[in-house]
């Protein structure tokens, strides 16, 4: 998958824009009522949302792919955006709150769970965590062939997993959910169409 990453980088630059999520202001808005101030950003792209909650927060990033750590490192330099895999990145410090955006769905069950329970390791104890995924509403899901329940290759050497709201709520049963929801996001390209995709969130604290 890294190098999937690494060539739509290369080629396309800010892929998404430089417009953040429109869930980063509900995210900022509820870390900032439970005091956090340092924020682990799970997937972070070329900063697309950390520079957004870097205007509120100290903001660590958390990245594969070598062409979006340029760009983040160029464009959002309040962020330290750190070459790594989540899957296996050791980090020397815990954070109040971690937030992934789109990442989780990209994953099967197996390296979900490592995400997961990655969660755990980064946040201190009564941390934050904020994750959004693909919902089973969007347009995409049971599009191509099915490789585990729910997880379909949707695109050729593209797959993701759809999430329905019980299937969120059983991946993070070790947290204690505050909240779960679902939204529609227009995301436009840098280079041509706009898409709407349809997502959920989960947010959640660690005991
Ligand atoms: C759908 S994109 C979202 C990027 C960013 N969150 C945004 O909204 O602009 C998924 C991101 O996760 C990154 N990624 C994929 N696998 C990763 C891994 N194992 N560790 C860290 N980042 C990863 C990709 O390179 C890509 O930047």
């Amino acid at each position: 998958m890294g190098s999937y990453w690494e060539d739509r980088f290369q080629t396309e630059g800010k892929v998404w824009g430089e417009t953040p999520s429109v869930i980063t202001t509900k995210v900022i808005s509820s870390f900032r009522q439970r005091g956090v101030k340092q924020v682990l950003v799970l997937g972070a792209g070329y900063g697309r949302n950390t520079k957004e909650l870097a205007k509120y927060f100290k903001v660590d990033g958390i990245e594969v792919s070598g062409a979006a750590v340029k760009l983040a490192r160029e464009w959002d330099t309040h962020s330290n955006v750190i070459h790594a895999s989540v899957l296996d990145v050791k980090l020397p410090q815990k954070y109040d709150a971690v937030f992934c955006y789109n990442l989780l769905h990209l994953f099967k069950r197996q390296e979900r769970n490592v995400i997961i329970d990655k969660c755990s390791e980064f946040l201190r104890k009564g941390g934050s965590g904020f994750f959004t995924v693909f919902s089973d509403e969007d347009s995409s899901c049971g599009k191509g062939s099915l490789l585990e329940p729910n997880t379909y290759e949707y695109k050729q050497g593209k797959f993701a997993h759809f999430f329905n709201e019980l299937d969120l709520s059983h991946h993070f049963a070790n947290y204690t959910i505050l909240d779960t929801g679902s939204f529609r996001e227009q995301l436009h390209y840098a280079h041509e169409h706009s898409t709407w995709i349809d997502l959920r969130y989960v947010s959640f604290l660690k005991d």
